[in-house]
Parts: structure tokens; sequence; C-alpha cells
């Protein structure tokens, strides 16, 4: 089976996907996409998150064919840097296994809602698991990005 999809902003096409094969697992395995981590591949830890057709999904749990002619974005996508470096400048980021996908989901909150506040950061990044850094550098991070981004 094929897929052909827009990953971030470019044409991709992957070939020979077994029924079944997860969004996730094209993108890291047969597009060189290895943003999106592959964890509990069960939709509990968010490390897969990306955006598809511009809704936050896990990908472990996206079948790579419902992204057919669809629009996908990974944190390799994500046009702006300022919330990877807001995450560095607020010191939250440790091994780092979390991060990529805790920036896509920021971001995705932060275009829906750019004057987000505590309660809304919460619950947007609430089904994103860290194992490290115990959450407080990392709201902090998004709080700064936000307020950077305000200016
Ligand atoms: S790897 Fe997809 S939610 Fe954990
Ligand atoms: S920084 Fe290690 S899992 Fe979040």
């Amino acid at each position: 089976m094929r897929l052909a999809c827009t990953v971030n902003g470019e044409r991709r096409e992957a070939g020979g996907l077994w029924p079944g094969e997860s969004l996730l697992y094209v993108l890291r395995e047969r597009l060189g996409l290895p943003g999106a981590k592959n964890a509990c591949e069960q939709g509990e830890c968010g490390s897969c998150s990306v955006l598809l057709d511009d809704v936050l999904v896990c990908a472990c749990l996206v079948p790579a064919l419902q992204a057919q002619d669809r629009d996908v974005v990974t944190v390799e996508g994500l046009a702006a840097a300022d919330l990877q470096e807001a995450f560095v400048d607020a010191g939250a980021v440790q091994c780092g296994f979390c991060t990529p996908c805790l920036v896509v989901a920021a971001h995705d909150l932060l275009r829906r809602c750019p004057n987000a506040g505590e309660a809304d950061v919460r619950e947007a990044l609430a089904g994103n698991l860290c194992r490290c850094t115990g959450y407080v550098k990392i709201l902090d991070a998004v709080r700064l990005a936000a307020e950077r981004r305000r200016r």
C-alpha cells in the first residue's frame, strides 16, 4: 500500500505500508522524521503528537492511510523556533524525550489561544507525559513563549 500526503509543507510518498501501520511508524521509519517519539504506542503519553489537518493527534493511534492526501505537521516543520528557545531558556529540557511533542502541543495551544492562561496551558499539555522535569519548568517555558509572542 502507498501513502501520499503533505508533511511539513512538502508532498511526501511512502510505499510498502502494511495494513494498520501507524502514521508514527511512517514518519519515523519511512520518511526520516524522528521528532515524534515512540514510547507507549497506546495513546497514553503524547510523545508522538503531530498535527493532522491542524488537529493535534497521537500519531501512534492514527493508521497511516488515514493521512492520505492530508496535511501533517511534525516538530521538524514548525516554522518558528521560539517555543524550542523558550524550553531551553526556562530549563525545561532534561533528557529531551518529551520535548518535541510538548513543543507541538504548546504550538497548537498558542496558535488557537494566544492569551492562554495557566489552566489552558495545563489542560493543553495534560496528555503529554514527562519522566524527568516535574512539569514546573515546562509550564514556565510555555508561559515564557506566550509572553514573548505578546510583546
Ligand atoms: S507513543 Fe503515542 S501516545 Fe505514547
Ligand atoms: S525531559 Fe525527559 S521525559 Fe521530559
